[in-house]
């Protein structure tokens, strides 16, 4: 099995932007674990998130335009050249028409993992035909609150799995509510290759025990 993937979205949490986006960078850095870490930078961390070793830098958010006339759009090879390497479309505070989703795609590089979010099996499937790398399925009304959409709606991240799976062989992550080690493993235990999360790191008082319980039952 692929290394398990611990994705955590900055968003524009004050703890994760700026400078404090370069400390959380680091601390993510730092852990010492056989998961996938991949830190979710704000377009304007980019640069400095990813200048940080070791470390796997993801946009938020792009836009399918190139480079010209396009005020205040996120140019995907700008954002490659500040050294994303993969990035984030649809989600939920940030959505996006399937439009815009394949016209991304097929601007990048073959190997830059695109993680389309979704917010329920309908949608899934649909971004699922698209090809992206990974579908992350996040039921919006449990994004940023104290339950695991691994706890509450298990059916949604093991009906997203095998729907995705049936279609293509896009790996599905699960997020909404993720903040520990056990919620890690139950995402993988229903069929998911990983987890997509903010809040747990990045409103907790102490980002390094987060992250340090996130991988502590992966081995
Ligand atoms: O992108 C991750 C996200 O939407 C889930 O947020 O705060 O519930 O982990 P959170």
């Amino acid at each position: 099995m692929d290394a398990p993937l611990i994705v955590v979205n900055f968003k524009t949490y004050s703890s994760a932007m700026a400078g404090a986006a370069d400390k959380l960078g680091q601390l993510m850095a730092d852990v010492e674990t056989d998961a996938r870490m991949v830190a979710v930078a704000s377009a304007f961390d980019l640069s400095s998130v990813s200048a940080i070793s070791g470390l796997e830098v993801w946009s938020q958010h792009l836009d399918p335009v190139g480079q010209g006339s396009h005020t205040g759009w996120l140019e995907p090879q700008t954002a490659i050249e500040r050294g994303a390497v993969g990035t984030i479309i649809n989600h939920a505070e940030h959505k996006v028409s399937l439009e815009h989703v394949r016209d991304l795609m097929a601007m990048l590089p073959e190997d830059f993992p695109i993680c389309a979010c979704a917010a329920d099996v309908d949608e899934a499937r649909a971004l699922a035909e698209l090809g992206p790398t990974f579908i992350a399925v996040e039921p919006p009304e449990l994004i940023g609150g104290d339950v695991s959409v691994t706890n509450v709606d298990p059916a949604i991240v093991s009906g997203t799995a095998d729907a995705v799976k049936s279609i293509s062989d896009v790996g599905v992550l699960c997020g909404a509510g993720v903040k520990t080690g056990r919620d890690v493993i139950k995402a993988i235990e229903l069929g998911a290759s990983g987890v997509l999360l903010a809040s747990g790191v990045t409103k907790s008082d102490d980002p390094e025990a987060a992250l340090m319980d996130l991988v502590s039952l992966i081995h």
